[in-house]
């Protein structure tokens, strides 16, 4: 069934929650502004009070969201964007901060780089960019994934040489190819004694990741993200795959994107951390993702700088949603305040529905277990 919220019911309808509860009153209910009324409810105040009732469909609220099919207009060239992913402790971080240090412009504006897990790279040969997006535990990788959403075009695989395929590795590489991302493997840690780097060829042999000098066509770079070993190397392989990949844009439009985390900041409120996908997005953009809404306020680079827009491929720290979204969330701009609430309180709603749904499916089935 579906149902809204006095508070914005009367928010659709432009007139006061205290109108609205004073209709209810006469019909005999005493109700808060925060109390959900079911749709039929709302269609006889919303008539009452002189107002038309047009209801709407899933399908209507979310459409033209996201016209991901019609890409004829992407044919602007675009960075590609690179997920790093392996097993605990093998060197994720370390590897993606030597990749960055080997490239800060020095006497960095500022000196303090906030930590987003997303940043960009310029490869020293070519000066083209490429994002990289860390994955601590990749769980937000595993979100992402399981709600659909498709933000890498690349996955380094990092690998520690003394320490070799683990379970994590393992789960890495099937995300890898159930999302069929190519794969670049990162044999790191190779200034260490104990260093077996064949090894990690021949144990990503059993799970079906072929390297080069193994007649397979995954690229693997032997790297010591502590020595700053053959970092341009890796960066020079993943520019070639992207080359092939063969990656398009179109800049010029409403932006899309995926939040990659989003916190609740003391001083700064609600903070997503978003790849830009498609489009540009700008200050002042009306955005919404999953269930939350807002209007952009300020961007923050990977460098820690305010910017006024962020094109595709490009990470941002996004200030000015009402609440935090969730790290997968698809991020929309859409053309004015009222279609935002309008798709926002429509989410929420099938989100507590959902919530209700599985709370008494729960219920069922411990009562099923009880008996
Ligand atoms: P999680 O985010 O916890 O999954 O770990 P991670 O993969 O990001 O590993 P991290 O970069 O935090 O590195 C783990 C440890 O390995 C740290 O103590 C690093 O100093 C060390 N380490 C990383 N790369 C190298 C390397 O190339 N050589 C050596 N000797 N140590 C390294
Ligand atoms: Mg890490």
């Amino acid at each position: 069934p579906e149902a809204i919220t006095i508070q914005e019911l009367a928010n659709r309808m432009s007139e006061r929650a205290v109108d609205v509860i004073r209709m209810l009153m006469k019909q005999g209910a005493m109700h808060k502004i925060t109390d959900v009324i079911d749709a039929d409810t709302a269609q006889l105040i919303a008539e009452e009070l002189g107002h038309t009732v047009k209801r709407v469909a899933a399908s209507d609220v979310e459409e033209g969201l996201f016209d991901a099919v019609d890409d004829s207009t992407d044919t602007e060239p675009r960075s590609p964007v690179v997920t790093v992913m392996g097993h605990v402790d093998h060197g994720k971080t370390s590897l993606l901060d030597a990749l960055r240090h080997a490239n800060v412009v020095s006497g960095e504006a500022g000196g303090i780089t906030q930590h987003i897990g997303a940043y960009q790279v310029s490869s020293p040969e070519t000066g083209k960019k490429i994002t990289f997006i860390d994955t601590p535990g990749h769980a937000a990788f595993t979100a992402m994934r399981a709600r659909g959403a498709k933000v890498t075009d690349i996955v380094v695989l990092v690998v520690a040489a003394d320490d070799g395929v683990m379970p994590q590795t393992v789960e890495a590489i099937n995300h890898a190819k159930a999302a069929r991302v190519p794969i670049i493997v990162a044999i790191n840690k190779i200034d260490k004694p104990d260093a077996k780097p064949e090894r990690v060829r021949t144990e990503l042999l059993q799970h079906e990741v072929q390297v080069e000098s193994f007649g397979g066509d995954v690229v693997d770079v032997e790297v010591s993200a502590k020595n700053k070993t053959n970092l341009d190397k890796l960066l020079e392989m993943i520019a070639l795959q992207a080359e092939i990949l063969d990656l398009k844009t179109n800049s010029h439009r409403p932006a899309e994107g995926t939040v990659i985390e989003a916190k609740l900041d003391r001083g700064r409120g609600p903070v997503a951390t978003v790849l830009v996908q498609r489009g540009t997005l700008h200050v002042g953009d009306i955005i919404v993702a999953g269930a939350e809404m807002g209007r952009v306020r300020a961007l923050i680079s990977d460098q820690g700088e305010t910017v006024q827009e962020a094109g595709p491929s490009v990470p941002v720290e996004v200030l000015g949603f009402n609440g935090p979204p969730e790290a997968g969330d698809r991020l929309a701009v859409v053309e004015n305040e009222a279609r935002a609430r309008q798709i926002t309180s429509y989410r929420a709603h099938q989100k507590r529905e959902n919530a209700a749904a599985s709370i008494s499916g729960m219920r069922g089935s411990l009562e099923q277990m009880m008996s």
